[in-house]
């Protein structure tokens, strides 16, 4: 009951301080992308990928250390639609990832650059597909927690 309390309790925090990195994403690149607000997206990135790793870990955790045993997700759909939609947000999240890197590099070659509007809009479109992909995994989860999904 300790463990399942302890993990619950931590995959929660990690899940908030994931949405509160992408929701930090999403803000700094609305406003002028300068050489502060790229440094200010790659360490927010930072902190998004270990929450993530994070959500990942606490998560098997709990599929095996949980109270309900893992063998009831492996036989729930509902869970496993939920692994897909959290890897879709997986996938989703590298050409942030790597344009961020990118134009670090770029400031570090050009102290003037600032990546043009066209692709700052195009990483913009990117989270918003993860922001709608994110808010579907609680409400798979609450489904799933609740027995909805099971094979039989
Ligand atoms: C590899 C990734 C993940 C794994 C393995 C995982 C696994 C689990 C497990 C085993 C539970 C316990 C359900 C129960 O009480 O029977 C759970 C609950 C939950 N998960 Fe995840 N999870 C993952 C990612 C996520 C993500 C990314 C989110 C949010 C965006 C999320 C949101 C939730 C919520 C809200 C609950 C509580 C459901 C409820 O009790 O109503 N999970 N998860």
């Amino acid at each position: 009951m300790f463990a399942d309390w302890a993990l619950a309790s931590l995959h929660h925090l990690a899940i908030f301080t994931l949405a509160a990195t992408l929701a930090a994403e999403l803000a700094l690149l609305t406003i002028d992308v300068d050489a502060k607000a790229i440094g200010r997206l790659a360490r927010i990135d930072m902190a998004y990928g270990l929450s993530a790793t994070a959500v990942v870990i606490v998560g098997i955790a709990r599929v095996i250390w949980g109270a309900k045993g893992y063998e009831y997700y492996m036989a729930n759909h509902i869970f496993w639609t939920k692994m897909v939609l959290f890897a879709i947000v997986g996938l989703l999240s590298i050409a942030p990832t790597l344009r961020y890197l990118g134009w670090r590099k770029a400031l570090r070659a050009d102290a003037a650059f600032r990546p043009a509007t066209a692709e700052v809009a195009r990483m913009r479109i990117y989270l918003w597909a993860e922001a709608a992909f994110f808010l579907a995994i609680p409400v798979a989860a609450a489904a799933m927690a609740r027995g909805y999904g099971m094979a039989n």
